[in-house]
């Protein structure tokens, strides 16, 4: 891993955010998020890891914060019974301009990514799948209920956060048990004694600084807190199959979690509809496309005056 680092530093110096596929070696991203963009780098200790880049870190303290609480996430994802891929986290200085870190985690097939495979199956199969990611999910919600040193973990259940470890690359369909693996660790929301211990600066860094005025004031508090709630993130799993192009599926799966959550003495909260559903999407579809378009004029501002962008950007999400 040391030498990884190193080499990765090195890397790092010399990429260019804007275009990671001219980098050398080239780097392919898989997914942009919030706070990292998923690559697959091309060198030969790399390819079998997504590396997730994180490059707003102002200090060496900040960066041992958020590797404890990342530590921290993934002992009580694993006591919770939530199974995550091998996940290394490498921190990589970036001379006067701060830090980075990588998380390398174990690459899982793309076929078992679960908002891949969902265009691979019938709504029956769909429909189980959907039910193994909630059953999943309970779990940390019962172990956050019963946890005996006043720590609770928030949870983004989002199709795109998982994938099917068992799942067979020549038959496809879904295995009758779904092994899931459990993708999206680098947003290590943690309450310890009700009081968050993830640093929510790290999200304000990367928004633009005409914009972090009006988050704090309006979207910070809900975003963090909607991962602790169980019937909103459901709510968001449910939400999501708009984006992954399965919005046909809304429908049935409202009935079926309606159906599930009467045995589920955790849940609290009225029955879903698709009419909510479909409101919670459009705003949420509203809110991240205009923030990707304020952080694409912010990407610009800093070109025009000479400063560093360090983040990338998608084109465009697809929905
Ligand atoms: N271990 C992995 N193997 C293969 N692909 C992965 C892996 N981890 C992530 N990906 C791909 O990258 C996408 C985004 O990953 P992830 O959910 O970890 O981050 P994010 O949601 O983009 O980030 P953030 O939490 O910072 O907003 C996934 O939906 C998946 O397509
Ligand atoms: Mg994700």
């Amino acid at each position: 891993m040391e030498r990884l680092a190193a080499w990765l530093e090195a890397w790092e110096a010399a990429l260019d955010p804007r275009y990671p596929e001219r980098a050398r070696p080239p780097a392919k991203v898989l997914g942009y998020g919030e706070i990292s963009t998923v690559m697959v780098i091309d060198h030969p200790d790399l390819v079998h890891f997504a590396v997730k880049r994180m490059p707003m870190f102002r200090s060496e303290a900040e960066v041992r914060a958020y590797a404890a609480l990342h530590e921290t996430y993934l002992t009580h994802l694993a006591r919770a019974g939530i199974q995550v891929p091998e996940t290394h986290l490498v921190p990589v200085p970036r001379g006067e301009r701060g830090w980075a870190v990588y998380i390398l985690q174990r690459r899982v097939p793309t076929q078992s990514l679960a908002h891949r495979l969902i265009h691979h199956l019938s709504l029956e199969e769909g429909l189980r799948l959907a039910r193994a990611v909630l059953d999943a999910t309970r779990r940390v919600f019962a172990y956050n209920a019963q946890n005996p040193e006043g720590v609770a973990v928030g949870f983004d259940a989002q199709i795109a956060n998982w994938a099917v470890g068992n799942v067979s690359a020549n038959t496809g369909g879904l295995p009758s048990s779904p092994a899931l693996l459990y993708l999206d660790t680098s947003t290590p929301l943690l309450r310890r004694q009700g009081r968050e211990q993830l640093n929510p600066e790290l999200f304000l860094r990367s928004a633009p600084s005409f914009l972090v005025w009006i988050m704090r004031l309006l979207f910070l508090e809900e975003v963090m807190n909607r991962y602790y709630d169980l019937r909103q993130v459901v709510l968001d799993v449910i939400a999501n199959l708009y984006k992954e192009k399965r919005g046909e599926w809304v429908p049935a799966l409202v009935d079926a979690v309606n159906r599930w959550r009467e045995a589920w003495p955790e849940f609290k909260g009225a029955a879903f509809t698709v009419q909510e559903v479909r409101r919670y999407y459009r705003q949420d579809a509203f809110i991240w496309r205009f923030y990707l378009a304020a952080r694409k004029l912010d990407r610009w501002l800093h070109h025009l005056v000479g400063r560093e962008y360090p983040y990338m950007l998608p084109a465009k999400i697809e929905r």
